[in-house]
């Protein structure tokens, strides 16, 4: 009862810590905040080049204890031309749906007609001032004299993006795309713009265009990456910021993860268990990350957090290791586990597989030494052959807890036994289906279980299948794209037929019998 009585109190004192008797979500009509209906908010966002605008609901607590802040900020910023406004969505529900606010209180940046951005800064009145603050600057600095671009390089908190344009390349397309490129990445990276002789002298690779360079943070001035663009557009940029700004060897972390993954370049891998490992092996991987930037990216791996990721690249849970996933291909290839990692060997596994001349880490069930069932049991080990096998070959790839896959099991044996049941079906289609959990297939794109393939026989393109999944779909599917035009369902027919006059012949050769026994 005495507990009871306690964690009540501490609920209670929580709540009244939480918001102030005074806090109100609803901005005091002498403040700057400018109050938006779906009637005005359109109008405003046009007029106001720079806005923060704020979703909430009064009775929301979180939005209670911002009011006061916001309200300040306001007061704060009401110089410059930066404006804070406020939606009520108990009020503006279709304003709020149209933005897909979910959660209240949403702060949003809007900029004219541009798509917003959510604002990420703390909730704050000095941190709102600094957050919009720095938004109003120009997504990109310009910054003449080298001892101040000196001092930015060496202070960086996040990559910075020269652009250095020489005197004779003023005013060019590049430089727009620049400002462009600057303006949608302005939150991740810091943009500067510099004519500066000496950076001229040291960069610039055309005297008529500009050339970029990426600085990393933590790291030697000499490492800075230079841009050498045969064609210049705002892909190329993207993609060279995007494949330069990496830290030569960086870590993987539920926030990385996917912008390693998206690089859709070869990624590879070393899973250390303490940072000694780590820093023991930095010296070897900084050299190799160099020579291979933009073809692998090179990462640690903490393996008593991450440690099972090992799986998914076909390796043992034994640590430190080193592995290369390729990303586009769904390859895996790594330094063998039956000894201890030696560091020794990493140089020359990724020269190896720079070479083309490892095999992959195939994980494959054994194959099956008979085929007992009419649908064939296919595994990583012999993928290859029985798809290029000149047959029409059909393959489910399933994973063993698929509902849907269960479901069509009936349907894909019955199928498949038809093909079986005929000489030339049996000749020239394959009906297979390949545990796709437990065998690797490369360049394969699947997103879901189960997914069909069809392999024509003449090797051309393998063909989604995207239809019922029915045995009479699945059957004009394989006649229509098949190299063979093989009909089942014609077999089938063609069985039953058969079947038929066998049981009349053998009806009236029973009859007899049956009338003798009369
Ligand atoms: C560059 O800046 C430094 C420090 O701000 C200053 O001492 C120096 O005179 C400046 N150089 C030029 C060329 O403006
Ligand atoms: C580069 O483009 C920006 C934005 O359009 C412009 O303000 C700036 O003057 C340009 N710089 C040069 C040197 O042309
Ligand atoms: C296979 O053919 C035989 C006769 O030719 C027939 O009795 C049987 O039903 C057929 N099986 C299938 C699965 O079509």
């Amino acid at each position: 009862m005495r507990l009871l009585n306690l964690q009540t109190l501490t609920a209670i004192l929580a709540v009244l810590s939480f918001t102030k008797a005074e806090d109100n979500a609803i901005a005091s009509p002498d403040s700057a905040v400018v109050k938006l209906t779906s009637e005005t908010f359109q109008g405003f966002i046009k007029e106001n080049p720079l806005v923060l605008a704020e979703f909430f609901a009064p009775w929301c607590g979180h939005c209670k204890k911002l009011g006061p802040e916001f309200s300040s900020a306001a007061d704060a910023l009401a110089t410059k031309d930066i404006k804070l406004a406020q939606i009520d969505c108990t009020e503006e529900r279709d304003l709020c749906n149209s933005f897909g606010i979910k959660g209240y209180p949403t702060l949003k940046v809007f900029r004219g007609a541009n798509e917003p951005a959510e604002y990420q800064g703390q909730r704050q009145s000095d941190s709102i001032v600094s957050y919009m603050t720095k938004l109003s600057l120009p997504a990109v600095s310009v910054i003449e004299n080298s001892s101040d671009l000196l001092d930015s390089i060496s202070e960086l908190t996040s990559p910075m993006i020269l652009q250095v344009l020489p005197p004779g390349a003023t005013g060019s397309d590049a430089n727009s795309t620049f400002y462009e490129v600057a303006n949608a990445l302005r939150n991740d990276f810091f943009f500067v713009s510099t004519s500066n002789d000496e950076y001229v002298k040291k960069y610039a690779t055309d005297s008529k265009k500009p050339t970029y360079v990426v600085f990393r943070a933590d790291e030697q001035l000499d490492d800075a990456s230079v841009s050498n663009f045969d064609t210049f557009d705002k892909t190329h940029l993207v993609d060279f910021i995007d494949v330069e700004s990496k830290p030569l060897f960086g870590e993987i972390t539920g926030a990385t993860f996917q912008s390693y993954m998206a690089a859709n370049i070869p990624l590879a891998y070393y899973f250390w268990n303490t940072e000694a490992e780590r820093d023991a092996v930095a010296p070897i991987i900084t050299p190799l990350a160099k020579k291979y930037r933009g073809e692998i990216n090179f990462v640690g791996l903490e393996a008593p957090k991450f440690g099972m990721h090992a799986k998914n690249i076909n390796m043992e849970e034994t640590f430190p290791l080193f592995a290369i996933h390729d990303i586009a291909g769904n390859l895996k290839y790594g330094i063998s586990q039956d000894k201890d990692l030696d560091n020794s060997l990493i140089a020359k596994f990724v020269s190896d597989y720079a070479a083309g001349s490892l095999e992959p880490i195939v994980k494959s069930e054994e194959i099956p030494e008979v085929q007992d069932e009419a649908v064939y049991h296919l595994v990583g080990y012999e993928h290859e052959a029985i798809v290029k096998s000149g047959k029409d070959v059909l393959v489910e790839y399933y994973a063993p807890w698929c509902g849907h896959c269960k479901r069509l099991a009936p349907t894909y044996e019955e199928l498949a036994a038809i093909y079986q049941n005929d000489t030339i079906g049996k000749e020239k289609v394959v009906v297979a289906k390949l545990d796709h959990t437990a065998n690797d297939v490369s360049n394969l794109d699947i997103t879901g279980y189960p997914t069909l393939f069809l392999y024509p026989g003449d090797g051309s393109e393998k063909i989604l299948y995207e239809g019922q999944r029915s045995l009479e779909a699945l059957a004009d599917f394989i006649k229509e794209k098949g190299t063979y035009g093989i009909d089942a369902l014609e077999i089938r027919d063609a069985a039953a037929a058969a079947a038929a006059v066998t049981e009349e012949v053998a009806e009236e050769a029973a009859a007899p019998v049956e009338h003798d026994e009369l």
